[in-house]
């Protein structure tokens, strides 16, 4: 089968009753090869009064216990393994925001499976053997950079293993060297941007036809943006270190509309965040991750703190998760009202006067917390174009997500630039460390 996006692999080929029977195989697989393998697994099962043979169908995977984060890091660095070390073949580690890390680990199944779904990630991005991709996710133990580079081999591309950082250096390999697809944060892909034009170089003729955006959230906005700027598709792709890295889901070129899951491989649930309950297709919650065929860190119902909701496939037969643009720990309540820093980013994004950079600080007044938001202004924007859009902002967040701020528009190029990940939020409160 060929579609607009090339031959499909014989997982994305199959149909829904067939991908359904696939999972069910696979889920007890999982299951059981969890139970059998890791203390933890074994013990919170049974506390659960569940057993892998109680999972029939793929609703019954709701009787088994969630996994956290917590429950990762407590049993740091190789308790949740499900393989004798040696047979671990590479480890990446998430640094998180305080503490340990997160360890996890892959067997060589493991590394081929996560090279499989990062090649059809490409693919479903409109990258093609033969293209030329230029990965900018940093190398290390962050799962983004490697993660992407056996994809692209997988998928018989020529990777540029440029990783993040030295921006003067990757304007000029993309220049000389003329990627077709970028692979990159979005929030680095702004900092190559100005880099682009600080060298006086069109971001818009360049060889780049495709950009993989993700390991953070972003808004249409910034698509819109991105694709203006660089006359680019700009894509999004979906992951953590935890279900593997990126390639869980990934959203297809021609229809840009969420991202798919690669479900024949990680099985996703929406829950409600307090009560846990499973939530009905459409329902908003907190995304769930079982992995139906991780060999060396088998992970149960882990729940990801991302937000979003599950929609019916498009381009593929596969369900697809709405673009995630908050998790639970970036939402800063302000007043009683819930806020995630990709409301701001729509905002500022559309205010004419402002550069899309900006910065949210907290600090507290009082017994309140209150915000700021601190937007970088456009090149050449005069004192009455920088105050009208400071009322702009203060306006659209008042009326949009219905909370007061303080709005401060920057210099341009004072804001930190992203070399990665971006910190949108700066916590100044007494006790945030
Ligand atoms: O960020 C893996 C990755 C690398 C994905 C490169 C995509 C591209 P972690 O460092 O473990 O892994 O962070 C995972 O990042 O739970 C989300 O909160 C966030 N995240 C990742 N991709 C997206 C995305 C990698 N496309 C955490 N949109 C996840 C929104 C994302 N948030």
């Amino acid at each position: 089968m060929v579609d607009a996006a090339g031959p499909l692999d014989a997982g994305e080929r199959l149909d829904a009753p067939q991908l359904r029977a696939l999972q069910v195989e696979r889920l007890r697989a999982s299951l059981h090869h969890a139970y059998a393998n890791v203390d933890f697994y074994r013990e919170a099962f049974d506390k659960a009064g569940v057993h892998p043979g109680d999972c029939r169908t793929l609703a019954d995977l709701a009787r088994f216990p969630f996994t956290t984060k917590a429950d990762l890091r407590e049993h740091y660095p190789y308790g949740m393994f499900a393989v004798p070390r040696e047979r671990i073949r590479r480890i990446h580690a998430s640094s998180g925001t305080t503490g340990k890390p997160t360890v996890v680990g892959y067997t060589e199944s493991d590394l081929s499976m996560w090279s499989d779904m990062v090649a059809r990630s490409i693919r479903a991005a409109g990258g093609r053997p033969g293209d030329t991709v230029h990965v900018a996710y940093g190398y290390g133990l962050f799962t983004g950079g490697l993660g992407a580079h056996y994809g692209a081999e997988r998928l018989g591309c020529t990777v540029i293993p440029a990783s993040g950082g030295m921006t003067a250096r990757q304007v000029q390999l993309i220049q000389d060297l003329k990627p077709g697809i970028i692979m990159v944060t979005p929030s680095y892909m702004l900092t190559l941007l100005d880099e682009f034009e600080r060298q006086g170089v069109d971001p818009r003729g360049t060889s780049l036809r495709v950009g993989i955006f993700g390991a953070e959230p972003w808004t249409e906005e910034m698509r819109r943006e991105i694709e203006e700027r660089f006359a680019i598709d700009a894509v999004d792709i979906y992951g953590l270190s935890e279900v593997i890295g990126p390639g869980v889901a990934q959203e297809c070129v021609e229809t840009k509309d969420g991202l798919h899951v690669w479900e024949d491989h990680f099985f996703p649930e929406v829950v409600d965040p307090v009560t846990g309950e499973v939530l009905p297709e459409g329902e908003k919650g907190e995304l769930v991750f079982t992995s139906l065929t991780k060999e060396a860190l088998p992970v149960i119902r882990y729940r990801t703190r991302d937000l979003t909701r599950l929609l019916p496939g498009t381009a593929r037969t596969f369900r697809r998760i709405e673009k995630v643009t908050g998790r639970s720990d970036d939402m800063v309540i302000l007043r009683g009202v819930n806020l995630f820093p990709t409301q701001i980013e729509e905002i500022v994004l559309r205010t004419p006067g402002v550069a899309p950079h900006f910065q949210l600080r907290l600090t507290r007044e009082g017994r309140l917390d209150a915000l700021t938001v601190r937007a970088e202004a456009r090149a050449g924007a005069g004192p009455e174009v920088r105050d009208e859009a400071a009322r702009v902002i203060t306006a659209a967040v008042k009326d949009g997500i219905g909370v007061s701020v303080a709005v401060e528009i920057v210099e341009p190029e004072s804001l930190e630039r992203s070399v990665g990940k971006i910190k949108r939020i700066v916590d100044l409160r007494p006790g945030s460390g």
